[in-house]
């Protein structure tokens, strides 16, 4: 394994916080992900599904797991399935998890092959009330490709058609939210070396590079740091390829005098990080670029101090947009007088602030949360204002990720430049020293 995973005792916690939501008589049923095909003998790299791993830290195809509390034996309280592994497949892909293996990481003491699943829910199905299936109830998703997980729920719901089903999505979105010690350890280990990656760039670029040469060197120091890659598909955008959000095809010149807005974040042990730093290709910026810039930090700074326990993100968002439409007066993209007279249900800043400023951060970069419950203590957050002005092919972003504390929220960031002044000096710095 090229990462330290959680340890047995956080993955019981996390197995303790699904049970206690679960009424009597549930078994809880969770699958990983497929390996997907391409075409061919092609598959696309396995990346397992993030509630099972959340729950078991297995990271391989086909694992399953259950959890019946109310199980008459106590041997089938918790029941993880892997894939069984012999000298043949040890051979072509390499090792697999033993049992023994499975066992001691995740901490579930009855390991089964996964060709004893359909056998086991054969004998407990029936003691049991009703299932907990889960789904993908992410606000975002859009999948039109049926996961594993959807494919056996079909089979059970065909199975146990007059048992009750319901839903284990909800108690993940809660459970997940709010993150135990361990788990924001793992995220700071993935930002530590997506800021190693974004000191590399600062060193790297000059006018001249081509974004693709920048995505590369950050590959290169994720790889290198035991990440495996990319949490998302990263953006290099210069000058105007700022202002296109999801800009990802990364493959233009970064010319001088241009800012480039970078949004990467390495994955470490299944956790994201996600950050978003823009840099002038010259070394310096200009007069307008560091007053964008410094209207952005500013914004960014309130948003900090917002995000507190009990407050709504609803109300959060909302008043980030008050503040960001105070600094685009300021800078003159926006009439004071026309944002006296806007309709507040199309306010006037998302023509150049047109996304929202924080999303859960966790296994998954969008990670599931409670959207519509108070910010509590444990929760990590992405705080991201931006300002684009197509106009000017100019895009600023500037993305942090903390972590809400009871007293206080720590910036998971302190430790990566931020201030421009700061950066410009990195950049001389650094440039000196190719130079020597
Ligand atoms: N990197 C995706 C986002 O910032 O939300
Ligand atoms: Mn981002
Ligand atoms: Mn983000």
């Amino acid at each position: 394994m090229r990462y330290i995973p959680l340890t047995a005792a956080t993955y019981r916690e996390h197995r303790a916080r699904f049970r206690q939501h679960m009424e009597k008589g549930g078994l809880a049923i969770f699958h990983s992900n497929d390996i997907m095909p391409t075409s061919a003998d092609g598959t696309m790299p396995f990346k397992q599904a993030t509630d099972i791993l959340y729950l078991t830290g297995i990271d391989q195809e086909e694992t399953v797991l259950l959890l019946f509390p109310d199980a008459v034996d106590p041997k089938d309280r918790e029941i993880l399935f892997v894939r069984e592994t012999n000298e043949h497949i040890a051979i072509w892909e390499g090792a697999k998890f033993t049992q023994a293996e499975a066992r001691e990481l995740s901490g579930i003491p009855t390991v089964l092959w996964t060709n004893a699943y359909d056998a086991t829910i054969k004998r407990l199905a029936p003691q049991a009330e009703h299932l907990y299936l889960n789904s993908n109830e992410h606000l975002r998703q859009g999948n039109e490709v049926e996961t594993r997980e959807e494919r056996k729920n079909k089979e059970l719901r065909a199975m146990y058609p007059l048992h009750g089903v319901k839903r284990s999505a909800p108690i993940m979105h809660r459970i997940r939210s709010r993150k135990t010690q361990e788990e924001v350890a793992q995220i700071q280990r993935a930002i530590d070396i997506t800021g190693k990656a974004f000191r590399r760039v600062c060193g790297f670029v000059k006018p001249g590079v081509k974004e693709y040469e920048i995505e590369a060197e950050i590959t290169h120091e994720f790889i290198r740091n035991g990440s495996r890659g990319h949490a998302y598909t990263p953006i290099i955008g210069s000058g105007y390829n700022a202002c296109v959000l999801h800009y990802i095809t990364n493959d233009m010149v970064c010319n001088a005098g241009e800012v480039i807005l970078m949004d990467f974040g390495c994955e470490y042990g299944g956790y994201a990080s996600d950050l978003t730093r823009c840099i002038p290709v010259s070394g310096r910026f200009t007069e307008r670029q560091r007053a964008v810039y410094n209207a952005v930090l500013r914004v960014q700074r309130e948003a900090f101090k917002l995000l507190r326990p009990g407050v709504m993100m609803a109300d959060y968002h909302k008043e980030v947009g008050r503040i960001m439409e105070g600094e685009l007066i300021n800078l003159g993209l926006l009439d004071k007088a026309e944002v006296a007279k806007q309709d507040p249900e199309r306010p006037l800043y998302k023509k150049y602030f047109m996304h929202g400023t924080s999303h859960f951060l966790g296994l998954d970069v969008h990670d599931v949360g409670l959207w519509n419950e108070p910010i509590a203590e444990g929760m990590v957050f992405t705080v991201e204002p931006g300002i684009y002005i197509p106009a000017e092919k100019l895009g600023i972003r500037l993305e942090n990720n903390i972590l809400i504390g009871k007293d206080g929220n720590t910036d998971l960031f302190a430790n990566i430049p931020i201030e421009a002044e700061e950066i410009e000096g990195m950049m001389a710095s650094k440039a000196k020293k190719a130079v020597a």
